[in-house]
């Protein structure tokens, strides 16, 4: 049998490495990853290019320009990642027959809702990097039917690029090892998501060719600081975290309150639920 190809893009990432690394596993696939290196994604012309020579059954979108705050001030080099160059990917995979893989956010949601958000629940991003992550969602919708849509929210795991700024749990273990306060916001809820799992789950529902838009987290929630106490106590530190609550005079990027997605839709289509995300960070933690 012909081995299916399988094509990351932005494979030096915590999910595109993740994907990379678990593709590579599979007898059946023929992997190529392409890092910021190899391939800048608003460059039409090298997109085109790269999906020409290799002809992949599927593209994998790992990429993103996904700094939060600076998007604020930048908002054209988030649109111009997240949204334009992604129009551009969903054109040429539609006409190269490939389907399209994609990544998104929680944070195309406006958090005030009082249970899970589902895939069809209104969007409402209250920051600009939310807005560029559902301007490159809906292009794909528009261009390109094949297409398969992740909504994730707080990743961590997965190898990293020279150039990615830190995760979360990156950013906590660094700041402790350097004795530094640790104040984190308390009034903002999230799922900590680890991306080998999640790449996991991205594969399965590949090989299940399941289209549309999914969200995909480990299960449970927490705030910000109960992610940053269990990272703490996980690895055996004896250091405080402090729960701060934002100032909502403060500029710069808001965040949504309550970034917790509902994952029926996966399970519904066959995709057993990620684990608890207090045992998939233990684990991360211990590896
Ligand atoms: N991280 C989170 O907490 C989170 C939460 C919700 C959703 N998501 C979504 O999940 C997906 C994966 O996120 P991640 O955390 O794995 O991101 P990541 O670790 O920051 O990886 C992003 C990758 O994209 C590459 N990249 C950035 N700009 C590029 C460009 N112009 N051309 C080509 N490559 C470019 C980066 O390369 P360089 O670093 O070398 O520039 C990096 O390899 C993204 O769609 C993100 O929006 C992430």
């Amino acid at each position: 049998m012909a081995k299916r190809r399988f094509l990351v893009l932005g494979a030096t990432g915590q999910l595109g490495g993740a994907l990379c690394e678990l593709a590579a596993k599979q007898p059946y696939w023929e992997v190529r990853g392409l890092s910021h290196t190899d391939l800048e994604i608003r460059d039409a012309a090298a997109v085109r290019g790269a999906i020409a020579a290799f002809r992949p059954w599927v593209v994998l979108n790992a990429t993103a320009w996904n700094h939060v705050e600076a998007a604020e001030t930048d908002p054209g080099s988030a649109f111009s990642v997240n949204a334009a160059a992604v129009a551009v990917l969903a054109r040429v995979c539609r006409e190269m027959h490939a389907f399209l893989v994609h990544f998104s956010t929680d944070y195309v949601f406006d958090g005030r809702l009082a249970r899970p958000y589902r895939e069809d629940d209104p969007t409402g991003p209250v920051n600009l990097y939310g807005l560029s992550k559902l301007a490159g969602e809906e292009a794909i919708r528009l261009i390109t039917p094949r297409h398969c849509i992740f909504r994730t929210c707080g990743l961590y795991g997965g190898r990293r690029s020279p150039r990615a700024k830190p995760n979360f749990v990156e950013a906590i273990l660094a700041r402790a090892a350097r004795g530094e306060p640790l104040k984190v916001r308390s009034d903002l809820v999230c799922t900590p998501t680890s991306a080998p799992e999640l790449a996991e789950k991205v594969l399965q529902a590949l090989q299940m060719e399941l289209v549309g838009t999914f969200h995909a987290t480990n299960r449970g929630h927490c705030t910000w600081h109960e992610f940053a106490a269990e990272i703490v106590r996980g690895r055996g530190l004896r250091v405080e975290v402090t729960p701060i609550a934002g100032d909502e005079n403060r500029e710069g990027a808001r965040r949504p309150a309550w970034s917790v997605l509902d994952h029926a839709a996966l399970a519904a289509a066959g995709v057993r639920p990620m684990s608890p995300w207090q045992e998939a960070l233990a684990a991360h933690l211990a590896a």
